[in-house]
């Protein structure tokens, strides 16, 4: 073997070493679960917070109209500033944009079984490592309970005026009907790894 293609063969073992050890790299699941954990908890706080200050300043109809333009826009702030695709997804969305793909369904799905056999809404959350298009994804979902605060948009009982405000914002909407301790949503987190 001259020394050209015995350097040529190196290089080549080495490109082909250096792509396994990329490709098989082990990922510390624990670290991105605490990094999932924290952006919800982050976004969570800014959604709740600007809710419930709006609720008290200008009402639910005003706050209506702040949950329709800002929730998107700080997920995508969340988004944005992290890396991560952030959102939030629902089995029965009030803005369609929400609507689950096939893991969210049957991760949901799956929590709602476990509320009914007990388990409080807000311990629950799943994370797993899936391939699309390809790549390999990180998937975190956790679920959102539903509080007393959220009956006023979200309940059996909705004020005229707070109905009419939804319907003419979401006509298609489903996200009524709901009691506290049931699921309401869920935050709906994931990174290519
Ligand atoms: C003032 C009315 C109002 C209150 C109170 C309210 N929401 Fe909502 N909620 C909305 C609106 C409007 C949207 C649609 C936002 C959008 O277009 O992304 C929404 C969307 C959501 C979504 C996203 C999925 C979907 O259905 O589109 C979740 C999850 C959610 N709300 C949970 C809650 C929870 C939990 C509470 C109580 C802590 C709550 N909401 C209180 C009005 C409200």
């Amino acid at each position: 073997m001259s020394t050209r293609v015995f350097i040529a063969f190196i290089i080549a073992a080495a490109v082909g070493f250096t792509a396994l050890v990329v490709r098989g790299r082990s990922v510390d699941e624990a670290a991105l679960q605490a990094e999932a954990r924290g952006l919800i908890k982050d976004y969570g706080a800014a959604l709740l917070g600007v809710l419930k200050s709006t609720l008290e300043s200008s009402g639910p109809v005003e706050a209506i109209g702040f949950c329709n333009r800002e929730a998107p826009a700080l997920a995508a702030t969340a988004s944005q500033q992290s890396g991560w695709t952030v959102a939030r997804t629902s089995l029965k969305p009030r803005n369609p944009n929400a609507a689950p793909d096939d893991f969210e369904r049957r991760v949901m799905t799956e929590f709602v079984a476990q509320i009914a056999a007990g388990t409080p809404a807000a311990s629950l959350h799943h994370a797993e490592i899936v391939e699309q298009n390809g790549a390999r994804v990180f998937r975190y979902v956790q679920a959102i309970p539903t509080a007393e605060l959220c009956l006023t948009c979200h309940g059996s009982a909705l004020k005229p005026d707070v109905a009419a405000k939804i319907l003419a914002l979401y006509p298609a909407d489903q996200a009524t009907g709901f009691a506290p301790g049931q699921m309401r949503g869920a935050f709906t987190l994931s990174r290519k790894l």
